[in-house]
């Protein structure tokens, strides 16, 4: 039988993953995350959800291909809706606009608390998801980079502390990163600037925003 083997950037967000608690992967397509996690024994369960018929046709195929319907639950929900509070631990939103994740997140009624771990992998946007965080009481924990074919991409590990901030512009872009100590950072971090740069040249604030994170680099 075929194994999985993740991409880095879907290997990224299971290394954030706690042993032996149950998953939700919201937005999962194949289901390649959930089923990996089960198959390496890492966790116990998984509910796997989806906006979207199609891509949970994809997920019950890598489902059935490795026999793992007692494990993982494949779930029709917008977003955490058709998810219950005490059924998951961790909850992996990964692979989509950092507004989506946000807008996700921030509508759900009971993901205020800290006994959540959330791993969220935004696509593009991430300063928008950073902003949402802080400013509804959420705290970056930890966060990972990584190149995959040729592309920086990163991850957050995010708990509900209850401490409401306005974290800063500069905040919003560098994050947990250290540039100068881990080259996966840097390639990050780079692109964070390129992408700053682009703003620049329109708006006199991200010229300042952007004079601030290159003392950084
Ligand atoms: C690009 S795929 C990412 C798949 C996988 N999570 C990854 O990181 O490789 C985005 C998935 O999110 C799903 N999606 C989009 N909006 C959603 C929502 N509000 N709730 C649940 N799933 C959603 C899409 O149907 C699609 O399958």
């Amino acid at each position: 039988m075929q194994k999985i083997k993740l991409t880095p950037r879907l290997q990224m967000c299971a290394d954030f993953v706690r042993q032996n608690t149950a998953v939700a992967d919201i937005g999962t397509d194949h289901c390649f995350l959930p089923a990996w996690l089960v198959l390496q024994k890492h966790i116990t369960r998984a509910i796997a959800a989806d906006i979207n018929p199609q891509p949970l046709k994809s997920a019950a195929q890598t489902v059935a291909q490795f026999g793992l319907q007692t494990q993982i639950e494949l779930r029709q929900s917008n977003g955490l809706e058709s998810i219950a509070p005490t059924e998951v631990d961790d909850i992996v939103i990964a692979g989509m606009g950092g507004e989506l994740i946000f807008e996700i997140l921030n509508a759900c009624p009971w993901a205020k608390d800290d006994r959540y771990n959330f791993i969220l992998q935004p696509m593009s946007k991430s300063e928008v998801l950073v902003r949402g965080l802080y400013r509804e009481g959420y705290e970056i924990t930890a966060q990972k980079t990584c190149i995959d074919r040729k592309k920086p991409y990163t991850a957050f590990l995010v708990k509900y502390s209850g401490n409401v901030q306005e974290p800063s512009p500069e905040f919003c872009y560098k994050t947990l990163l250290n540039p100068k100590a881990n080259p996966t950072d840097k390639a990050f971090f780079e692109q964070m600037l390129r992408y700053v740069a682009n703003k620049a040249k329109g708006s006199k604030e991200y010229v300042g925003i952007l004079g601030k994170l290159r003392k950084d680099f």
